[in-house]
C-alpha cells in the first residue's frame, strides 16, 4: 500500500522549505553555467533576457509544480496518477522524470566532482593543467565517488533531518563564501570594465538563439521541468504559502546567479582573459585568473569548496526526485532506496567521467554520430546533457504544463495555491491561471523546436 497522507514526511518550516529548494536551484548552473552563457552572450543583453524569463515564464510554472506535488503528496509518477490513475499515457512523463533525476545527476557528479577535486587540487594534482585533470581516470571516478557518497548520506537522513538541516548549514555558508570573493574581485584593477559588460546590456546582442538559451536557462537554473519541485512540494504542509515560498527560490536563486557574475566578470576583465570561453570558463580561465591575483591561492580554494556546496544541495534535489518514487510506489525504505540507487547512479556516470579524454570511446563518439557529433556534442557528458539536461528538461516541462493547466486543470492548481492563503490577490490569481494555459505551454513549446532543430 502506498505510503498515506499522515505518515509522509513534511519540511519543518517555511524557512527550512525555502531554503532546501533554493538549494536545489542554486548550483552549478547558477556559478557554471549562467557565466559561460551571459559570457558567450555578450553579457548583459543576455543577463535582461534571462531575468525576464526567469520573472515570467520560469517563476509562474514554479508555482505551478509545486501546486501539484503538495495537492497529490507524491513523486512525479504518483502525482501524475492520483490525477489519471494508472493506465494513463501521461504516467509516461512521470517515469520521465524519474530518469531524468537518475541520468543528470549521473553526469552533474562528474563535473561536482571535478569542482571538488580543483576545491583541494594544491594537495592532490598542484600542477596539472584542467585538460590532464580531466582526462585522469581514477581521479574522475574518485572525485565523482566522494561526490556522490555525500549526496547518498544527506537524502539518507530523511527530508527534514538530512535535506532541510543540510540546506540550512550549507546555504548560509555560500553566501558567505561569494561575498568573500565578490569583494576581492571587485577591487581589482580594471574591474570596472568587467562590470559594465555584465550589467549594461547591448540591445544588437539580443537574437533568438540567445532568448531560447536564456529560456532554457532559466529552467534548469530552477530545477524544473522534471519533476523536482513536484517532489519538493509533495513535502509541503497545507497551511504554507505556495506563490510566497516559491517566490522566495526564484528570489534568492536569482540573487546568487547575479552574485556569481560580479564574483566572475571582474576577476576575468581584471587579467584581460576571454569571456566568451564557454563550458571551460570556470575550469580553465578562472584557475590562471586567480594564479595571477593577490590572494589568489585562498580565493581559488574558497571558490571551488563553494561550487562544491551549491551543486550538492542540487544532487540531493535529483536523487530525491528518484528516491521518493520508489519509496511511495514500490514501497522501498528510503535507506534501501538510497543506496540502491545510488549505487546504480554511480556506474551511470562512469562513462561521463571518463569522456573528458580518459576513454576514447566515451570522449570522441564520432563513430555513431560522425563528426559533426549530435546536435554538436561528440562526447558522452555533452550528449547526455544536451538531450535530457537542456532539451529534455523543456521537453519535460512542455509536457507536464500541459497536464497541469489542461488535464488536472490550472483552476485546481489555483485552488491549491489558495489553500494556505495566497499573495497572490484573486484577479493575479486569474492572470496566473490564464498564463498557465495559453501562455507556459506555447512558450515552452517554441523552446522545444528552437532545440529539436538544433538551433543551439
Ligand atoms: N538547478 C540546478 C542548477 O542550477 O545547478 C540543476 C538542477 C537540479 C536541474 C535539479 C534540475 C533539477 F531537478
Amino acid at each position: 500500500m502506498a505510503t498515506t497522507t499522515a505518515e509522509r514526511e513534511q519540511w519543518g518550516s517555511q524557512l527550512g522549505f525555502v531554503l532546501a529548494a533554493a538549494g536545489s536551484a542554486i548550483g552549478l548552473g547558477n556559478i557554471w553555467r549562467f557565466p559561460y552563457l551571459a559570457g558567450e552572450g555578450g553579457g548583459g543583453a543576455f543577463v535582461l533576457i534571462y531575468l525576464l524569463c526567469v520573472g515570467l515564464i520560469g517563476m509562474p510554472y514554479l508555482y505551478a509544480e509545486l501546486s501539484l506535488g503538495r495537492n497529490s503528496q507524491r513523486n512525479p509518477v504518483g502525482a501524475i496518477k492520483s490525477v489519471t490513475g494508472s493506465g494513463s499515457l501521461w504516467v509516461l512523463v512521470g517515469g520521465f522524470c524519474v530518469l531524468a533525476g537518475f541520468i543528470i545527476l549521473s553526469y552533474y557528479s562528474v563535473v561536482a566532482g571535478w569542482a571538488v577535486g580543483y576545491a583541494v587540487k594544491d594537495v592532490i594534482a598542484p600542477s596539472m593543467g584542467f585538460e590532464a585533470f580531466a582526462a585522469s581516470p581514477w581521479m574522475v571516478i574518485g572525485l565523482l565517488g566522494v561526490f556522490l557518497l555525500l549526496t547518498f548520506l544527506v537524502v539518507a537522513g530523511g527530508v527534514e533531518e538530512g535535506i532541510e538541516r543540510w540546506a540550512k548549514i550549507l546555504l548560509p555558508i555560500l553566501f558567505v563564501l561569494i561575498l568573500l570573493i565578490i569583494f576581492r574581485a571587485v577591487t581589482l584593477e580594471g574591474a570596472m570594465e568587467g562590470l559594465a559588460f555584465y550589467l549594461v546590456p547591448d540591445f544588437d546582442a539580443i537574437t533568438f538563439d540567445l532568448v531560447i538559451a536564456a529560456l532554457g536557462q532559466a529552467f534548469f537554473t530552477l530545477s524544473l521541468g522534471m519533476g523536482a519541485m513536484i517532489t519538493y512540494g509533495s513535502y509541503l504542509p497545507k497551511q504554507e504559502d505556495i506563490a510566497l515560498s516559491g517566490t522566495y527560490v526564484v528570489l534568492f536563486n536569482t540573487v546568487i546567479a547575479l552574485m556569481a557574475g560580479l564574483m566572475i566578470f571582474p576577476a576575468i576583465f581584471a587579467t584581460g582573459a576571454d569571456p566568451a570561453t564557454g563550458p571551460a570558463l570556470v575550469f580553465v580561465v578562472l584557475p590562471e585568473v586567480f594564479a595571477q591575483m593577490p590572494l589568489g591561492g585562498l580565493v581559488s580554494v574558497l571558490f571551488f569548496l563553494l561550487l562544491s556546496i551549491a551543486a550538492l544541495t542540487s544532487s540531493i534535489s535529483l536523487l530525491e526526485v528518484v528516491v521518493s518514487y520508489f519509496v511511495d510506489e514500490k514501497q522501498w525504505s528510503r535507506q534501501k532506496a538510497v543506496w540502491l540507487i545510488g549505487a546504480a547512479v554511480f556506474l551511470m556516470a562512469i562513462p561521463s567521467a571518463l569522456s573528458q579524454g580518459a576513454a576514447g570511446t566515451f570522449s570522441d563518439m564520432s563513430y555513431l554520430f560522425g563528426d559533426g557529433g549530435l546536435f554538436g556534442q561528440n562526447n558522452f557528458l555533452g550528449i547526455l546533457d544536451y538531450l535530457i539536461g537542456s532539451a529534455g528538461l523543456a521537453v519535460g516541462a512542455f509536457f507536464l504544463s500541459v497536464f497541469i493547466s489542461w488535464v488536472w486543470g490550472a483552476d485546481r492548481a489555483a485552488d491549491e495555491m489558495e489553500m494556505g492563503g495566497s499573495i497572490l490577490s484573486p484577479g493575479l490569481l486569474t492572470a496566473w491561471t490564464f498564463m498557465m494555459r495559453y501562455v507556459i505551454p506555447v512558450v515552452v513549446f517554441g523552446i522545444v523546436m528552437g532545440y529539436a532543430f538544433g538551433i543551439l
